[in-house]
């Protein structure tokens, strides 16, 4: 995939030090030694540095170019927990939980972050995702201006939907019930993110059963007040919605039922009005449709913070690091 080499080649102009908390699994270091080999980041893998190196020994697999970081003996552990005490201080985190706290790579990595020891973090091979973004909303937080995190996937279908067959679809992953200015935010940030990772200049669609008032109900209530807010919070964007998903990509739907819309027919950013809804739909395209989905990148966080699925494979990770990187070297 063209898109994905593009990536990967600006990843490797950044030269960012993401951090790979899982960092005696096995997928995780074959994506490592190709990382480095392409020379798309610099990687930290935290774990017992013996065990990481037996590891990569019996894998056959080389990882010389890698810090290995052991968060349980780390030197800076003192000045992380202290830091991690201030942050926490209206949760009442004592010193003795942020060390405790910091034994969990998990914790350890957004913490680096935070610190400005590592520009980006990749996990989720094995843990939940739960666990991987739990430390992140604790210690990175979001982005100042921005309340929520919500996970995108770049969908990769055929070529006469979207731009050239890409598309964004969001929240696949986080948020599992959004209100409406959380859904205006997700809507506002998957448009960053396309243009950002993509360069798209992004269409987006805020996703209902309904299209401009073809049915009256709260839940399409809350995507037409979102859109409004959608729309007020970036007025340079091209926002529109309520639309049916033919009504926003299919271009004679579009034609019949919003006609003077500049999104429907042609959307390249799909915003779901909920989780249930974004992640049966991503999967069901990936799946039924048989398309590459690369993600969740999650978005609205202050730094890129990754979460993989635990099916993930090699490649995924090599993808996802290029693509953290790529987030960790634009502002938005
Ligand atoms: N954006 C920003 N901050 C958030 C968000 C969010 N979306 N959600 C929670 N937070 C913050 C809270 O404000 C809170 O901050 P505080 O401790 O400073 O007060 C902190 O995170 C913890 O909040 P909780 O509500 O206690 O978080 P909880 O751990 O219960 O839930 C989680 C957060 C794990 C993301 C939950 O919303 C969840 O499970 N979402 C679904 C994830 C999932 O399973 N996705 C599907 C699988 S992914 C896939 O298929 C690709």
């Amino acid at each position: 995939m063209e898109l994905i080499n593009q990536i990967k080649q600006k990843a490797a102009k950044l030269n960012k030090r993401i951090v790979l908390p899982e960092g005696s699994e096995e997928r995780t270091l074959k994506a490592t030694e190709i990382i480095i080999k392409e020379g798309i980041a610099k990687i930290i893998l935290l774990g017992d540095e013996v065990e990481i190196r037996n590891k990569a020994v019996a894998l056959n697999v080389k990882i010389d170019g890698a810090d290995i970081v052991n968060p349980k003996t780390d030197t800076r552990r003192t000045v992380y927990a202290e830091m991690m005490v201030e942050l926490r201080k209206s949760k009442g985190l004592t010193m003795e939980e942020a060390l405790n706290l910091l034994d969990d790579p998990l914790y350890f990595g957004p913490v680096m972050i935070k610190a400005g020891d590592a520009d980006g973090e990749l996990a989720g091979a094995i843990n939940a995702t739960g666990d991987v973004l739990r430390p992140a909303f604790q210690f990175v937080k979001t982005l100042p201006g921005s309340s929520v995190v919500s996970g995108a996937f770049l969908m990769f279908v055929d070529e006469k939907f979207g731009d050239q067959g890409v598309l964004v679809f969001a929240d696949c992953a986080v948020m599992p019930d959004p209100d409406e200015k959380q859904l205006a935010e997700i809507a506002v940030t998957s448009a960053r993110t396309a243009k950002a990772i993509i360069g798209m200049e992004p269409r987006v669609a805020l996703l209902s059963f309904s299209t401009y008032g073809s049915a009256q109900h709260p839940m399409v209530d809350k995507v037409v007040n979102a859109t409004r807010l959608a729309k007020e919070m970036a007025p340079d964007l091209m926002i529109d919605g309520e639309l049916q998903l033919d009504a926003a990509i299919i271009p004679e739907v579009g034609k019949l039922k919003a006609p003077a819309s500049k999104v429907a027919g042609k959307a390249n950013v799909l915003v779901f009005p909920g989780l249930e809804a974004g992640n049966i739909g991503y999967k069901l395209v990936q799946r039924l449709a048989g398309a590459e989905a690369i993600g969740p990148v999650l978005q609205g966080m202050a730094a890129p913070i990754n979460d993989l699925s635990r099916g993930c494979s090699v490649s995924d990770i090599v993808n996802m690091v290029a693509i953290t990187a790529n987030q960790a070297g634009s502002n938005f």
